[in-house]
């Protein structure tokens, strides 16, 4: 399974990256305008090569389905590590399949992003996307399953063979995370500070100070007996 960071704060990822668990970046609109990036361009290259050769997504910012095609053609100029995240339908409804498929078809790798349901899954992989990103906590937002959306398709798309993998966003909780790779995620990508969560508990402080203690105490015997 691997981790992708969920963020386009620079000092973030290269703090994880520097920890050696971190396997790609994405962001989306909201992200990048949410840490201070106005400008996409400048800002996808800059972390694109910190990254390197590990993915980042960018999402195209339009409704438009040869915008989108554009938008997404430009964007894989920028790096060859770009990823280009294209909705499952526009803001009204327009199936977007046709613009993954062409993407794909013409070597670029696409997100297939803002996937709710099973449904949409089983159609963005039918158009090829390399990676599909189920909204986990949009999904229980509204109160569905979102570890039996994810089992399903993982299941479905080993058993029909299909090349995407799932990455699993919109995390809300350690919990949310936990679930995702239980239910056999592919991915999950996960927001800075609920990596520093996972990473920490209360007992392994107490254990780790315990053990520290000791040892000093161990070094100071050790000064005794020598001075006897
Ligand atoms: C990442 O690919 C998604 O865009 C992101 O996880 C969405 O998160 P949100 O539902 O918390 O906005």
């Amino acid at each position: 399974m691997e981790i992708f960071i969920d963020t386009a704060n620079v000092k973030e990822i290269n703090k994880w990256l520097e920890y050696g668990i971190i396997d790609g970046v994405t962001t989306n609109p909201s992200i990048m305008f949410r840490d201070g990036i106005y400008d996409i361009e400048k800002g996808a290259k800059e972390i694109a090569h910190l990254i390197e050769p590990r993915p980042l997504s960018v999402e195209v910012t339009t409704n438009d389905l040869n915008e989108m095609l554009s938008q997404a053609r430009q964007f894989a100029q920028w790096a060859n590590n770009i990823v280009v995240k294209i909705p499952q339908i526009t803001a009204d409804g327009v199936p977007c399949y046709g613009v993954m498929k062409q993407l794909e078809n013409d070597g670029l790798k696409v997100n297939s992003t803002v996937a709710l349901s099973f449904g949409q899954v089983i159609l963005a992989a039918k158009a090829g996307a390399t990676y599909i990103s189920i909204f986990a906590g949009r999904i229980s937002d509204e109160g569905g399953n979102s570890p039996e959306v994810i089992r399903n398709s993982v299941d479905w798309l080993k058993r029909w063979n299909y090349k995407s993998k799932i990455i699993v966003a919109s995390i809300r909780s350690v919990g949310d995370i936990l679930n995702a790779a239980l239910a056999g995620a592919h991915v999950i990508t996960i927001p800075p500070e609920f990596v520093g969560k996972m990473a920490d508990h209360k007992n392994t402080r107490e254990s780790v100070k315990q053990f520290i203690k000791d040892a000093q105490k161990a070094l100071d015997m050790m000064g005794n007996v020598k001075k006897t």
